[in-house]
């Protein structure tokens, strides 16, 4: 699959970095959507979809297979080849655009019914709240961003940096700045979960899940 790489911009590390962590596994993720994203947006009528650091392409196909039509960026060019792979088999290629950004460089063009941002960390410099804020930017009128990240790390990621302190779900709010009075809060927890590491070790970890829907007027 050919995907064409959107901006050049910066010195490639985010790239370098992904492509390594890719390309070092057969299989990173399980090809499964993400626990969050099937509830929430499971019930909702199928629009267009922006999933950023789409990875391997999990939720990317499930979205598909429920009839989105969905934009779906990363870094890394063997994760969007393998993405493009899980696409083909489950017959869903022709309504994924896959698109190649250094998401601190560039950002898709668009206004979707649902942008989600699922676990969307790097090790390398990312400015992390600069980039939610252009995907609050490119929700659509009465559309819906899902922001779902860790807020506890697992024993075997990783930053076991014991310093690291994790924002608090209101803080990450907070950092998208929303216009007061445009949106409303659905979600805004801090649920646990039994996390299943890279050798099947099991652990109980924290997700912070921000979901806020853009009013129409
Ligand atoms: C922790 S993984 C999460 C993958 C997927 N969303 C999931 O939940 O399984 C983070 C993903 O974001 C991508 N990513 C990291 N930095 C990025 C950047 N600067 N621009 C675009 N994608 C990036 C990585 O390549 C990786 O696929």
């Amino acid at each position: 699959m050919a995907v064409a790489p959107h901006g050049e911009g910066g010195n490639g590390e985010a790239r370098r970095f992904w492509e390594a962590h890719y390309r070092a596994h057969q299989r990173v993720w399980s090809g499964s959507a993400n626990a969050v994203l099937v509830d929430v947006a499971g019930p909702l009528p199928a629009g267009t979809a922006l999933d950023l650091g789409c990875g391997e392409g999990g939720d990317a196909v499930w979205l598909a297979r429920l009839g989105w039509r969905v934009t779906a960026v990363d870094v890394s060019t063997t994760a969007l080849e393998r993405a493009a792979t899980h696409a083909a088999a489950a017959g869903v290629a022709a309504r994924i655009d896959f698109q190649q950004h250094d998401l601190a460089h560039s950002f898709p063009a668009g206004a979707f019914d649902l942008v989600s941002a699922q676990y969307l960390h790097s090790p390398v410099e990312f400015p992390r709240d600069r980039v939610l804020r252009a995907a609050a930017g490119a929700v659509a009128p009465g559309g819906l961003l899902l922001i779902v990240e860790h807020a506890s790390v697992a024993p075997w990621s990783w930053n076991q940096d014991p310093d690291r302190r994790f924002p608090t779900p209101h803080e990450t709010l907070a950092a998208l700045d929303l216009s007061p009075g445009r949106w409303d809060t659905d979600r805004l927890g801090a649920p646990e979960r039994l996390a299943v590491g890279p050798n099947g070790e099991t652990a109980t970890v924290t997700d912070n899940v921000v979901a806020v829907r853009r009013l129409r007027r």
